[in-house]
């Protein structure tokens, strides 16, 4: 049952690349295209279709390159044009598709734009960004910034205030301006003329504000208000995205995928629907926002599996056959998966490729982030000055000035912070990222966890990897079939099926290091002599009707269906 008609992208995989971290060509300490270029052969071994790059222009770096500074050049650490240019070749040998990162919800403070723009009240460019003025010495209205303080910042020179709901060298964009939608429009030619496979789109559903600013409610011990209902999945973003669609999309046949904070299953149902014509798929946060309290990411608490996997399963049942979802464990804001559910230590390698097989047996198209395929963990420096991330040190900075002692704050950072995902990538004993100094410390685990090691060992995690990767592409059950949940108030064990009408597969995961029963019964099948697709250990542990599940222990067991 191929679905030939279906679009290429419902079953491809796609790897992420944070280039600043991936790998240095030239010993400067900073990853580049030619190091990328070095390594696709690596990421065509292990099956991927498409890589997400995350961004490459000319950037001042505040945000490593989502602060843009002219959205058509190559940032110069990273390479040249025609480096760009080599790697979408190079790639498309392969088979690979490049997806690039469009950061249009703001831009750096250094592009050329907004230095026009805040130059004059009368600039051609003013409207090309979000002015205001504030009451006397208050700014418009009371929402805080993504990267702390407020979003509003006060521009001397023409006495107002200009909103970044980042960092105040990322001013946001007017999204209600249109010769503003049409430069973004021409850049996104200029990219697809290049032969790229379509788009990631960064906080794509905060374009549209509700322009009355109202204030936010303000969260218990918080100095700003909250103003995300008022800027994300705003009034206006489905007309924004149709029009984006109808003149540039539509006419390329590639992957878009936007990422949503805060998009609900009904907002993701009307993003990805195809009848649309928005974004094919959606990149959502409710996973990832499990393991903290509600009004702070870096208010950290354990997650409860239970609430995981009631999230999975909306979430799989409200779009199979509405619209398309992302699946992923991480990307470059996210902690190491290995370190958050799993155990980095004594079952690092168990329950790593048990995290995949759970995540990779879901209807959805799968994100892997660089070194995931490793089992790459997080990382705990000691001086907040080793850390780079912007988040983290304006969080940090921030605590310390209201008293939180040090030690706390790193016990967040060391759970939460983005730096996590970008040590640099693992490719041998010693690092093997550059022969220079890197632009960020190495994890000091190399030795045993790098991808040397792992490609000379055929039981290592890259290679489920690589078979998951695989098994997607040649199981139609995988893409198409429907989700059930079974075992929903387990406290350790995801259990679900997926289903066609030839074929019935059971996914079994242990997301603890204690041993766990379950039974045929339990699990509404009738014997354990289904086809073992993939597990994490060589055999099952199986005593009739009992399965005896080691630490995080996952397989996966596909029956004929009885008509
Ligand atoms: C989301 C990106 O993933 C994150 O890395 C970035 O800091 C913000 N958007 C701002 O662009």
């Amino acid at each position: 049952m191929t679905k030939s008609i279906d679009p290429w992208w419902k079953r491809s995989v796609v790897y992420q690349i944070y280039p600043r971290s991936f790998m240095d060509s030239n010993g400067d300490g900073i990853g580049d295209l030619q190091g990328i270029i070095s390594k696709l052969d690596y990421l065509q071994k292990l099956g991927i279709d498409v890589i997400w790059l995350s961004p490459i222009y000319d950037s001042p770096n505040d945000d490593n390159g989502y602060d843009i500074r002219n959205y058509q050049a190559i940032m110069k650490e990273f390479g040249t044009m025609a480096d760009f240019e080599q790697l979408i070749k190079e790639a498309k040998h392969r088979n690979i598709r490049i997806v690039m990162d469009l950061v249009v919800n703001h831009t750096s403070d250094e592009h050329a734009w907004f230095v026009e723009s805040r130059s004059s009240i009368n600039s051609a460019y003013r409207d090309y960004y979000i002015w205001r003025t504030g009451n006397e010495h208050n700014p418009p209205n009371n929402w805080g910034s993504v990267f702390s303080g407020s979003a509003w910042e006060k521009d001397e020179n023409t006495n107002a205030y200009y909103l970044h709901l980042f960092s105040k060298k990322q001013p946001d964009l007017n999204w209600e301006h249109e010769p503003l939608r049409n430069e973004i429009y021409d850049t996104m030619t200029f990219w697809l003329d290049k032969g790229i496979g379509g788009f990631r789109m960064d906080v794509i559903n905060f374009i549209s504000k509700d322009l009355q600013f109202p204030n936010g409610a303000i969260p218990p011990n918080q100095k700003y208000g909250d103003g995300s209902p008022f800027y994300m999945n705003g009034p206006r973003i489905h007309t924004y995205l149709r029009e984006m669609n109808e003149r540039v999309l539509r006419h390329y046949d590639v992957l878009t995928v936007g990422e949503m904070p805060g998009a609900t299953t009904e907002d993701a149902q009307i993003y990805t629907n195809p009848e649309n014509q928005e974004v094919n798929m959606v990149f959502t946060f409710e996973h990832m926002n499990l393991d903290s309290g509600p009004f702070e990411k870096w208010d950290v608490r354990p997650l409860v599996l239970k609430e995981l996997k009631r999230n999975f399963e909306k979430w799989q049942n409200k779009l199979h056959r509405v619209g398309w979802n992302s699946l992923y464990w991480n990307n470059h804001d996210q902690p190491r998966i290995v370190s958050r559910f799993g155990d980095d230590q004594m079952y690092r390698e168990e329950s790593a490729k048990m995290l995949a097989i759970c995540l990779h047996m879901l209807q959805g198209t799968p994100y892997i982030y660089q070194g995931e395929e490793l089992g790459m963990t997080n990382v705990q420096f000691d001086a907040i000055d080793d850390y780079r991330d912007i988040e983290t040190l304006n969080m940090y900075k921030e605590k310390r000035e209201l008293g939180i002692p040090h030690e706390k704050i790193m016990a967040s950072i060391y759970a939460k912070g983005r730096d996590n995902a970008r040590t640099p990538m693992q490719w041998t004993a010693d690092g093997g990222f550059t022969d220079g100094v890197p632009w960020i410390r190495m994890n000091p685990n190399t030795y045993g966890i790098n991808a040397e090691e792992a490609i000379a060992d055929r039981s290592s995690i890259f290679y489920t990897y690589q078979k998951l990767i695989r098994l997607r592409k040649e199981l139609d059950i995988i893409t198409y079939g429907n989700f059930q949940l079974l075992l929903p108030d387990h406290p350790y064990l995801f259990v679900y099926k997926r289903q066609t009408k030839e074929e019935e597969w059971l996914v079994v995961a242990n997301f603890s290091k204690q041993m766990e029963q379950i039974t045929c019964e339990e699990c509404n099948v009738p014997h354990w002599k289904g086809n073992l697709i993939i597990a994490n250990y060589d055999t099952l542990k199986i005593e009739k009707e009992i399965i005896n599940l080691r630490p995080y222990e996952a397989f996966v067991l596909a029956y004929e269906r009885r008509q």
